[in-house]
C-alpha cells in the first residue's frame, strides 16, 4: 500500500466516524454540533473519495444510510414502502445536471416538475385505515421508525377521519414543523421562565415528538405539512393531483408550490424564494423539485437512499463575521444559568443581530472562546443567531479566555451541576435575585394571575422599595406604597391595586401554574387542579398518588412532593391562602352550568382525565353519572377500549356519543379553567 492510499484511507474512515457522530447528535440527541452546511460539505467530500476510491470505503458508509435509528423507547413500526431521503445539492449546475438526466431517462416525454418548498422538520408517516387515523411513525432508519401517535395528535392538529378518500387505506408523508411564530412565542415564554432556550424549530419538534413524558410537551404547538400521498394501488397520475387531495382533506399545503416545465422556470422559483423566504411563517431551508408525473416517477426509480426523480436545492445560510465583545451568563427564574454571546452588531437575515445564546457550559468548553475572536454568526432555518466557527488565525496572544463561572453571576453561590446534565443552576432559590424577581414576573403574567399592570419596570421598582418580596407581598401592598413609586400616579396606582384584587378571583388551576413549581406547566396545573380539587390535598398528596397520574412521571413527581415539603413554600402558600386566593375548585352558579340536569354515561380510559377527575367535571358542570346507557341517557363519553355493547346501545338509541375533546368543548374546559 503506498502512503497516499493510507492518507485517502485515513480521510474516508474520519470523515465517515465524524458524519456518523453528527447523525447521533442531530437525529438522536436534537443537538446538532455544526451546522446544515458544514455537515452537507462533510458528506459531500466522502461522496466523492467514495466515488474515486470506491475500494476503500467503509461498510455501511453513512452516505448510503438514512441518519436517523428509531429509538427504541416507541413500539417499532415497519415501512412497508422505505422512507427516502433526498438528494442535495447548493449548487445550481447540479439542478442544470438533474433536469438534464431526468429528460435523458425519458427522452421522448414531455415532462414537468413541481417546485415546493423544503421544510426543515421531522419526516412522519401518517397512516389511514377505511378512512381513520390508525398510526403516526417516524422515518427512523427508513424501514421502520417509532410509533409516536399518541405524542403527536397531542401535539399537531391533523384530520383523524377522512370520509371522502377514493382509497380507503393510504399513508400521507411530510414534515412535522413549529412555526416561527409559535417558536418565537414558545423561547419567549422560557426566557421569561429563565428556561434554556432551543436553538431552532426543528430542534423542539423532534425533542417534542421524542418526549417520553407527555408533560414536557405540553403547550408546544406543532403543524405538520403533507409532501406525499402513497395508495395501495395508483389512483391518481400527479404529484400535483395528491397535493391538492391532501390540502382538501385538511393537511396543510403550503400553497406556494408551483409546477414549472423547464429549468428556467425551475431557477425563477429558486431565485424568488431565496429573496422571500423569510416572510413564510415556517422556516425553510431550500426547495424539493419533484417530477410531477407518477409514471415517470415509476420510470426513473430510487438508489437505497433516495428516488432519482427528485432534488433538494439547499440555500445557503446567512453568515456574517463579527468580533466577540463578552460573554454574560443570565440566571433565569428556575435558577438555570445560560452563557449569552455579545458580538458587535451585523446585518443577518434582514435583521441587526448582536447576541447569540451559547446553550450550556459544555459547548462553551467545547468552542473555547476568548474575547475579541473574529467569530462566525450563522442565522438560516434558525431564528436564533448561531456562532458557527472562530478564526483562530486571528486571534492574538493577548486574548483572554472566557470560562463559565464557578459561581453565580448574580449572587455568587457556588452553582451545581446535575449528574449527567449540562446544566448549571444556582441552588440560593431563597436570596439569587434574578430567580425571587424572575418567579415573581412569573406569577403576574397573563396566563397566571393576570395582573397585566405589573411588567418587568415595575418588579424592579417595588423590589428597590424592599415592598414586594415574594408574591404574598403583593397583596400586602397599600395605596402609600404605590403612589411613591417612581412613574405612578393617583389612577395608575389605584389601577395596580385593583388589578390585584381582581386576581384573586384567579381559578385554582390558575394559581397553581403561578406559582411556578418546576414543570408544573399549564397543562399539568389543570390536571393537577382536576386531580386534587384542593390545595390542601395537593399538599398532602404522597408520591405515590401523583405517579398514579398518566402523564406523570417519576421526576415531575418529585418536583411537586419536594415543592410542597420545603418550609419556605409552605410559608408563601399560607400567606396567599390568607391573602385570599382560589385554593380550590369553584361551584359555578347552577343557572351557568354547561351540562345542567344532563344524564351522562361514560365508558373507557381517557387521556386528559383520570376517571375520578372526569366523575368530578361531569358533576360539577351540573351533570349526572349514571352507569347504564337508556333512553334518558343525553350523551356518552367514550374513551378508548370503550365497551363495544355499550357503545351500539347508545347508536341505537341515537344518543351522542363524545369524544374526550368533545366533552372538553362541551363544557367550555379552556374558558370555565376546571370550571
Ligand atoms: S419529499 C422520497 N418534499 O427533507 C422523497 N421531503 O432531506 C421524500 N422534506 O426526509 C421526501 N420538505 O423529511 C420531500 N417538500 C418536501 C420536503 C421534504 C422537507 C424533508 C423530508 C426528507 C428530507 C430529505
Amino acid at each position: 500500500m503506498q502512503a497516499s492510499d493510507k492518507a485517502i484511507i485515513n480521510e474516508i474512515k474520519a470523515l465517515t466516524d465524524l458524519i456518523r457522530h453528527h447523525n447521533f447528535c442531530y437525529f438522536q440527541k436534537n443537538a446538532a454540533e455544526i451546522s446544515d452546511y458544514a455537515y452537507d460539505q462533510l458528506v459531500e467530500r466522502l461522496v466523492q473519495l467514495e466515488k474515486t476510491y470506491p475500494h476503500f470505503k467503509e461498510p455501511n458508509s453513512p452516505t448510503e444510510t438514512i441518519g436517523e435509528k428509531p429509538s427504541y423507547r416507541s413500539p417499532l413500526v415497519h415501512h412497508p414502502l422505505p422512507m427516502l431521503s433526498l438528494a442535495k445539492t447548493y449548487s445550481e449546475a447540479e439542478i442544470v445536471q438533474f433536469v438534464a438526466r431526468v429528460k435523458k431517462i425519458a427522452p421522448d416525454l414531455s415532462i414537468s416538475f413541481v417546485c415546493e418548498p423544503k421544510i426543515d422538520g421531522v419526516a412522519l408517516c401518517i397512516r389511514y385505515e377505511s378512512g381513520k387515523l390508525v398510526a403516526i411513525v417516524t422515518r427512523g432508519d427508513g424501514t421502520a421508525g417509532d410509533d409516536i401517535t399518541q405524542r403527536a395528535l397531542q401535539c399537531m392538529q391533523l384530520p383523524t377521519v377522512i370520509e371522502d378518500a377514493p382509497l380507503a387505506s393510504f399513508e400521507v408523508r411530510g414534515e412535522a414543523f413549529m412555526s416561527k411564530a409559535s417558536f418565537k412565542a414558545f423561547n419567549d415564554k422560557r426566557k421569561k421562565e429563565g428556561k434554556p432556550l432551543w436553538a431552532n424549530p426543528r430542534n423542539i419538534t423532534a425533542g417534542t415528538l421524542n418526549a417520553l413524558d407527555i408533560d414536557l410537551v405540553e403547550g408546544r404547538q406543532l403543524a405538520f405539512y403533507g409532501y406525499s400521498l402513497y395508495t395501495p394501488k395508483p389512483f391518481l397520475a400527479t404529484h400535483q393531483e395528491a397535493l391538492a387531495w391532501l390540502a382538501k382533506w385538511g393537511f396543510s399545503t403550503l400553497p406556494i408550490y408551483k409546477v414549472c416545465k423547464d429549468v428556467s422556470a425551475i431557477m425563477t422559483y429558486i431565485h424568488y424564494w431565496a429573496e422571500h423566504k423569510n416572510e413564510l411563517p415556517v422556516g425553510i431551508d431550500g426547495i424539493v423539485i419533484k417530477v410531477n408525473e407518477f409514471d415517470q416517477q415509476q420510470l426513473l426509480g430510487a438508489t437505497a437512499k433516495a428516488p432519482r426523480w427528485a432534488i433538494a436545492y439547499k440555500y445557503q445560510p446567512e453568515t456574517a463575521h463579527s468580533t466577540l465583545e463578552n460573554i454574560t451568563f443570565q440566571v433565569g427564574r428556575s435558577g438555570v444559568v445560560t452563557p449569552v454571546a455579545h458580538f458587535k452588531p451585523v446585518v443577518l437575515a434582514g435583521t441587526y443581530v448582536s447576541r447569540a445564546s451559547l446553550y450550556n457550559a459544555e459547548e462553551l468548553a467545547r468552542r473555547a472562546f476568548h474575547v475579541g475572536d473574529t467569530i462566525l454568526i450563522e442565522k438560516g432555518g434558525d431564528i436564533i443567531p448561531k456562532i458557527v466557527g472562530i478564526n483562530l488565525a486571528h486571534r492574538k496572544a493577548a486574548q483572554q479566555p472566557i470560562l463559565f463561572p464557578q459561581s453565580c453571576p448574580a449572587c455568587a453561590t457556588p452553582l451545581y451541576r446535575a449528574a449527567g446534565e449540562a446544566i448549571y443552576y444556582c441552588p440560593n432559590k431563597q436570596r439569587c435575585l434574578p430567580q425571587l424577581k424572575g418567579l415573581l414576573l412569573h406569577f403576574v403574567q397573563r396566563r397566571a394571575m393576570a395582573i397585566d399592570a405589573i411588567g418587568p419596570k415595575t418588579i424592579d421598582a417595588l423590589w428597590e422599595a424592599k415592598l414586594v418580596q415574594t408574591a404574598a407581598d403583593l397583596y400586602k401592598l397599600r395605596y402609600e406604597d404605590v403612589i411613591q413609586l417612581a412613574g405612578f400616579q393617583a389612577l395608575s396606582a389605584r389601577k395596580l391595586l385593583a388589578n390585584i384584587q381582581s386576581s384573586k378571583a384567579r381559578p385554582f388551576d390558575r394559581v397553581l401554574f403561578a406559582l411556578g413549581i418546576k414543570h408544573v406547566g399549564d397543562t399539568l396545573a389543570k390536571t393537577l387542579a382536576l386531580h386534587f380539587a384542593c390545595m390542601e390535598r395537593l399538599q398532602q398528596a404522597p408520591l405515590s398518588e401523583l405517579l398514579a397520574i398518566p402523564t406523570i412521571g417519576a421526576t415531575i413527581a418529585q418536583h411537586i412532593v419536594a415543592y410542597f415539603q420545603d418550609p419556605d413554600q409552605q410559608a408563601l402558600l399560607a400567606d396567599l391562602q390568607s391573602a385570599g386566593l382560589q385554593f380550590s375548585l369553584q361551584q359555578q352558579a347552577i343557572a351557568e352550568l354547561p351540562l345542567s340536569a344532563k344524564k351522562i354515561v361514560i365508558s373507557g380510559t381517557f387521556h386528559y382525565f383520570t376517571r375520578e377527575a372526569l366523575m368530578y367535571c361531569i358533576e360539577q358542570a351540573g351533570a349526572t353519572l349514571v352507569t347504564s346507557i337508556s333512553a334518558k341517557v343525553d350523551y356518552v363519553i367514550a374513551g378508548q377500549k370503550a365497551g363495544p355493547a355499550k357503545l351500539a346501545k347508545a347508536k341505537a338509541l341515537a344518543i351522542p356519543i363524545l369524544g374526550e375533546q368533545d366533552f372538553m368543548n362541551l363544557i367550555r374546559y379552556e374558558s370555565l379553567s376546571c370550571i
